[in-house]
């Protein structure tokens, strides 16, 4: 049962068969079939197609579903008031994420799953339609396994973060720690993830604790991502390229060492501008790595600490106006450089055989997700 989204104003496909990366039609169509894509082109030939629905898009665009590829969705707890202290001149540190690990590990099932439900339709309803979760708030192999589990319930795209911090029951005894990420917990949790991450920095683990931790996920199956230059400078971004890592996220303080090493590699880079917001750091200079040659993707970081919004396009509207993107490289940021830094070509692009994972804009063109911020633009959607 085909069904076509006719007199669509502007169709941003991501698609280079059209032209460039962006792949920006005009007066187009699309059709979809069993959820998946089954044509793409100009509105006047749509008039050829037989499907058994049509849509009027009534000169609106449409976009790829946003892909979100860096969230701690699972956890419980309220840290507004770290917030309100740093919007008072605190500094953000690490050292919070263990408050949320026990409001965390107090909730049952039913209530993480029910928490990590809403967040998601939160999403969906803001043009989200593919998201990965984090573990990261259990920080013991019987939590680690839970929020795993039911973050599995969700996506396909689990990521094991046993390695966030180092948890207060283990202080000062930080490679014992490391010994049973690297080992039961793995092993726990290697079944419901795809991922292993670390967050390499100073107050979380160190280089050789992260080389460590993503070499046994790899060993136990797990593909290699890092949370890294986040707080300073750091060795992760030449971890995260020796270990063919897909992406390093974060990449806020990224030398020119750094940049010169991931142009040369398959290793993009991450960036979460909702952080900066919330931590009143400085932006990370996308421009810089666009014009390096990087893969640059955009996601929400969205966590009850240094990001606590659900929002792709206001992220989008922060790397516009703040880190030196053109409104088109952070859309394709927020979809195809998703889908890249979660290794998929399935999502995140409108061409034949990809999901039919469509966003419908109340906006003629891509331009207003920036132009219009903090406006809920979604008119429709087909996830
Ligand atoms: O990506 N960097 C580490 N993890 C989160 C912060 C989590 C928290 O503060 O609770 C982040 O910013």
């Amino acid at each position: 049962m085909a069904t076509l989204f006719r007199n669509i104003g502007e169709l941003f496909t991501n698609d280079p068969a059209w032209g460039d990366r962006f792949g920006i039609l005009q007066d187009a169509a699309v059709e979809f079939d069993a959820g998946v894509i089954t044509w793409v082109g100009s509105d006047t030939d749509a008039a050829q197609r037989t499907p058994s629905e049509v849509v009027d898009c009534t000169g609106n665009a449409v976009i790829p579903g946003f892909v979100d590829s860096h969230t701690h969705l699972v956890f419980a707890g309220d840290r507004s008031a770290e917030f309100e202290a740093r919007m008072a001149g605190e500094k953000y540190t690490a050292g919070g994420i263990n408050s949320t690990v026990t409001a965390t590990r107090s909730a049952t099932d039913s209530e993480l799953r029910e928490l990590l439900a809403v967040r998601v339709q939160e999403m969906k309803s803001q043009g989200t339609s593919t998201v990965e979760i984090k573990t990261g708030y259990g920080l013991t192999v019987e939590h680690e396994v839970r929020l795993a589990r039911i973050a599995r319930e969700f996506t396909d795209d689990v990521t094991f973060l046993g390695a966030h911090v180092v948890p207060s029951d283990f202080d000062g005894s930080a490679d014992d720690y490391v010994d049973l990420v690297c080992g039961e917990m793995l092993d726990a949790v290697a079944p419901y993830a795809k991922w292993i991450d670390v967050f390499c920095e100073t107050g979380a683990f160190t280089e050789e604790q992260s080389e460590r931790i993503l070499d046994a996920g790899r060993r136990a199956g797990l593909l290699p991502r890092i949370h890294g230059a986040q707080l300073g400078p750091s060795g992760a971004v030449a971890l995260a390229v020796s270990r063919g890592a897909v992406s390093i996220d974060h990449g806020t303080f990224l030398t020119d060492a750094d940049i010169e090493l991931l142009a040369g590699s398959t290793t993009g880079v991450t960036l979460l501008p909702g952080a900066e917001f919330s931590t009143r750091q400085p932006y990370p200079d996308a421009r810089r790595l666009l014009d390096a040659g990087v893969t640059v993707a955009l996601a929400t970081n969205c966590n009850p600490g240094s990001s606590f919004t659900s929002s792709m396009p206001f992220c989008i509207a922060l790397a516009v106006r703040e880190m030196g993107m053109t409104p088109a490289e952070a859309l394709w940021s927020a979809t195809a450089g998703g889908a890249r830094a979660l290794g998929r070509d399935d999502v995140g692009r409108i061409a034949v055989g990809a999901k039919a994972h469509l966003v419908e804009l109340a906006a003629p063109n891509h331009v207003h997700l920036a132009y219009r911020p903090g406006v809920n633009l979604v008119h429709r959607t087909t996830f």
